[in-house]
């Protein structure tokens, strides 16, 4: 054999890590925290193992408990204890995100932030308030009793962009009020960075940052997460609001809408199906990209893990370096701790 360039080389264990090029660290990871009302007890999420909802009184125990990991940020979900059309209970000071949030923000040093979207706060769990027709449609449907998500495909039932932005913003200022470091705005309602922009400098809070869930697409790998947060639609799907997986220009156009209304980091959601979407971005755009590495690509590892086909923590961190090598900056996953604690 005559080469005169052998890769192997550099493969040697003293070598090799000298000239890798992606790294992993705990402060390139978000572990979401999923925060409840509706109980005084953790209740351990079947579907995401490991993960549980905690009442308001365990938040900082739970944050606390990431930090020891090494993991600093959190992102904070909310099961509130009622839900109404409108989804009222996203944005008062008692809320759940909201007491959560002081309490986290209070007792510890943790960067706090809040998801701000309405569906685990509807009746219909839909992210924002429906069109007038849809909520009559609704109406009918939940008289007799048809709650099921497969209800409806009426594609007239769908969510009210423009009425539904005061409320995001609303929701948006309510957590910065209470102390959360950034906001996370996950509806995919057009114009929602820039609403909720102008209400946090009118409210004073010109210094939060917004993290766009930018390019979020109507998956079905948020499966687990709807559990989780109690937020399926009682009908219909998202595909209204959330992008069409098909679609990849497409989310140059909504990144550069959210980049336009300022957004300050860009995310892609879901992470695995879409690392040619992290890579798109993290090229055609400055700004620092994040990626959501969602409860259904948790699940499906822990599932294979558990029938004894991958081993779960060599998977787990291969998934996560390779969405560092699309191009994402900061991760938002489940697997945040047990990564974290074995870097
Ligand atoms: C709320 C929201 C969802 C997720 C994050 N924020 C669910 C959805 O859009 O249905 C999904 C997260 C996950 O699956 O881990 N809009």
């Amino acid at each position: 054999m005559d080469l005169t360039e052998r890769p192997r080389r550099l493969r040697s264990d003293g070598l090799g890590p000298l000239v890798s090029e992606t790294d992993l660290s705990p402060s390139d990871l978000v572990a979401p925290v999923f925060v409840d009302a509706t109980t005084d007890e953790r209740r351990p999420i079947e579907s995401m193992p490991g993960h549980e909802r905690v009442p308001v009184d365990e938040a900082v125990a739970r944050v606390e408990e990431v930090r020891e990991t090494g993991v600093e940020a959190v992102i904070l979900f909310g099961v509130p204890e009622s839900k109404d059309s409108e989804g009222s209970r996203a944005w008062p000071e008692d809320g759940v995100v909201q007491r959560a949030t002081r309490r986290i923000d209070d007792e510890t040093d943790a960067y706090v932030i809040t998801d701000v979207c309405l569906c685990e706060y509807t009746d219909h769990g839909h992210c924002g308030v429906l069109t007038s027709a849809a909520s009559e449609s609704w109406e009918e449907l939940r008289s007799d009793g048809v709650l099921e998500s497969d209800a409806s495909g009426d594609p007239h039932m769908t969510v009210d962009n423009d009425r539904t932005l005061d409320l995001l913003a609303r929701t948006a200022v309510s957590h910065a009020e209470a102390g959360a470091d950034m906001v996370a705005p996950s509806s995919m309602t057009d114009g929602m960075v820039g609403a909720i922009r102008t209400d946090l400098d009118e409210a004073g809070f010109e210094s939060t940052p917004v993290m766009s869930y930018a390019a979020k697409y109507e998956s079905a790998f948020y499966g687990p997460f709807r559990d989780a947060a109690d937020g399926a639609p009682a009908f219909g799907d998202r595909r209204h609001y959330q992008m069409d997986p098909a679609n990849a220009r497409e989310a140059t156009r909504e990144v550069a809408l959210d980049v336009e209304q300022a957004a300050d980091v860009l995310m892609v959601k879901p992470a695995l199906p879409y690392l040619d979407i992290v890579r798109r971005v993290r090229e055609g755009f400055d700004h620092p990209v994040a990626a959501y590495n969602v409860s259904g690509e948790y699940a499906m590892l822990h599932a294979a893990a558990e029938k004894g086909w991958l081993d779960l923590d060599a998977v787990a961190r291969e998934s996560l370096l390779s969405i560092k090598r699309a191009g994402a900056d900061l991760i938002l996953t489940y697997f945040a701790e047990d990564v974290a604690r074995r870097l």
